[in-house]
């Protein structure tokens, strides 16, 4: 009989991107991906480090599991619980003593050998039972293990092509968690990327911690930087769309600036963090550009694409942050204007230089401060959704609305869509009038579909995901 396994994902798209793997790693073992815990013969918590907070939901995650194992165990039912991603890798031993409930502990680099764990898991109650913790940087490469996707993820995809981080920002854990920048051959890249293709994606977006540091083996030797590599995607017959998330912004190199020229399936967006508007609090992060390098990278893409649209992370309340750095940093952000951006309170992370660091920022102070840039990027999030009013977007539809006989998809510059359509449009992109703009998305009506050569009307609909993205 099938087993049912059921993951959860926090964090960041490329967690998205490994639950999805982990799912694929165990279909051939009889493992079958549901939508609730409940009935679940494993659990599997895919989890962040990146801020405490994150870190914390695991642990109360856990404490709601055990009550679900215990009452399984009642029924005469055996739930494994494993945990995954950031915080097992960061603090495996850990999870697995505050955690009895856990069985298995496994890191971003080892879940190919997940089966392997499971038996040695599945064996913990027999003799020399133990719990199985493996948080390995292996040799062997991750990638050259997985099997192929069992499943396509439906129009909108996700294909990792780089991971790991070399930056050592002060603040951050990734470099700890997701270990040395690695890039994946492009040949590589190129055959999944056909095969989402084929199992009905039209849109992909290339992920990595620091995607735009990308150099993969070229098919034909040599290198190629992800500048080629879009280039190379871009000729897949049936791939419409193009992006990619996150970028550094001291990797954006000329290569990468000509292919948001000469591309037309790379999308008009970009995320391209700049955490801070003050040289000072930069120098401090170890973030190795300036509010100034930033601002010339973001007018050589725009003059290259000048429709770009850009959103950013930002954090405030780094150590010694005072009242004129966080100016510089409204400053910047009145200066470049954004569609839309993430911020962050500082949140110090054990092991990271940061932490370390003097002059902590008073918690009111810090509120204060997210408040301002949220007000700030709120308005400009604003402005931006309601300038689309009255333009007709190519929108991929991507899931039901909450209404009923209302789509939801993204336009090209990322804004969620809303409009009245029927479910067939689901995975395609169709022409939408936009008629509203608002805080968080745009409404529009479909401007037909019914015409034959209608983009609309060219193939069948797959079936639609929801993403969980936290
Ligand atoms: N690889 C991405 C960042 C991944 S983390 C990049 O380099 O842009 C996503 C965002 O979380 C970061 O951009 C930063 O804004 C925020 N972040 C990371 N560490 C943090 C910390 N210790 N406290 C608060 N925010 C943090
Ligand atoms: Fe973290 Fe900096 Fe690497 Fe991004 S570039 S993952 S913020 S260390
Ligand atoms: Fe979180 Fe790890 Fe991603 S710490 S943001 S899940 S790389």
């Amino acid at each position: 009989m099938a087993k049912k396994l059921f993951v959860k994902t926090y964090g960041c798209q490329m967690n998205v991107y490994d639950s999805a793997r982990m799912a694929d790693v165990l279909a051939p073992h009889g493992y079958e991906p549901g939508e609730t815990p409940d009935g679940a013969d494993l659990i599997i918590l895919n989890t962040c480090h990146i801020r405490e907070k994150a870190t914390e939901k695991v642990y109360s995650e856990l404490g709601r599991l055990r009550a679900l194992k215990d009452e399984a165990a009642r029924q005469g039912r055996r739930v494994l619980i494993g945990v995954a991603g950031c915080v097992a890798q960061a603090e495996g031993e850990e999870i697995a003593r505050r955690a009895p409930v856990v069985d298995l502990v496994f890191g971003p680099q080892t879940y190919h050998r997940l089966p392997e764990l499971l038996t040695r898991a599945l064996d913990r109650d027999g003799p020399g039972g133990a719990r199985v913790v493996d948080t390995d940087f292996p040799a062997e490469a991750k990638f050259d293990h997985l099997p192929e996707e069992s499943r396509g993820q439906g129009a909108a995809a996700f294909l990792s092509v780089q991971e790991g981080c070399d930056k050592f920002c002060t603040f951050c854990v990734v470099p700890y968690t997701r270990g040395a920048e690695f890039s994946r051959p492009a040949a590589d890249v190129l055959a999944e990327a056909r095969r989402l293709v084929a199992a009905g994606a039209v849109e992909i977006t290339l992920l990595g911690q620091n995607v735009n540091a990308y150099h993969g083996e070229a098919p034909a030797g040599g290198v190629w930087g992800l500048g080629r590599l879009i280039r190379g995607l871009a000729e897949i017959e049936g791939l419409e769309r193009l992006r990619y998330t996150t970028s550094h912004p001291r990797d954006v190199d000329d290569e990468l600036v000509a292919a948001h020229r000469d591309v037309p399936a790379l999308m008009p967006y970009l995320h391209l963090p700049v955490q801070s508007g003050s040289d000072r609090v930069l120098a401090a992060m170890n973030r190795k550009h300036t509010g100034e390098t930033y601002r010339r990278t973001v007018d050589r893409l725009r003059a290259a694409r000048p429709d770009l649209a850009l959103s950013s992370d930002f954090i405030v309340g780094f150590p010694g942050e005072t009242d004129l750095d966080f100016a510089d940093t409204l400053r910047l952000v009145r200066e470049i204007g954004y569609a839309q951006a993430y911020t962050f309170k500082y949140s110090a992370r054990p092991g990271t230089p940061a932490a370390d660091m003097e002059d902590a920022v008073p918690e009111a102070v810090k509120a204060e401060r997210l408040a301002a840039l949220q007000q700030l990027i709120g308005a400009q999030q604003t402005a931006f959704n309601r300038s689309a009013a009255g333009s007709v977007q190519p929108v991929l539809f991507e899931r039901r609305g909450a209404r009923a006989g209302q789509l939801v998809g993204r336009g090209p510059w990322m804004q969620a869509v809303h409009a009245e359509a029927p479910d067939r449009l689901l995975g395609r992109i169709v022409p939408v009038r936009i008629l509203d703009g608002h805080a968080n998305s745009l409404s529009g009506a479909v401007v037909t579909t019914d015409e034959p050569g209608n983009p609309a009307d060219r193939a069948p609909a797959p079936a639609a995901t929801e993403r969980a993205i936290a």
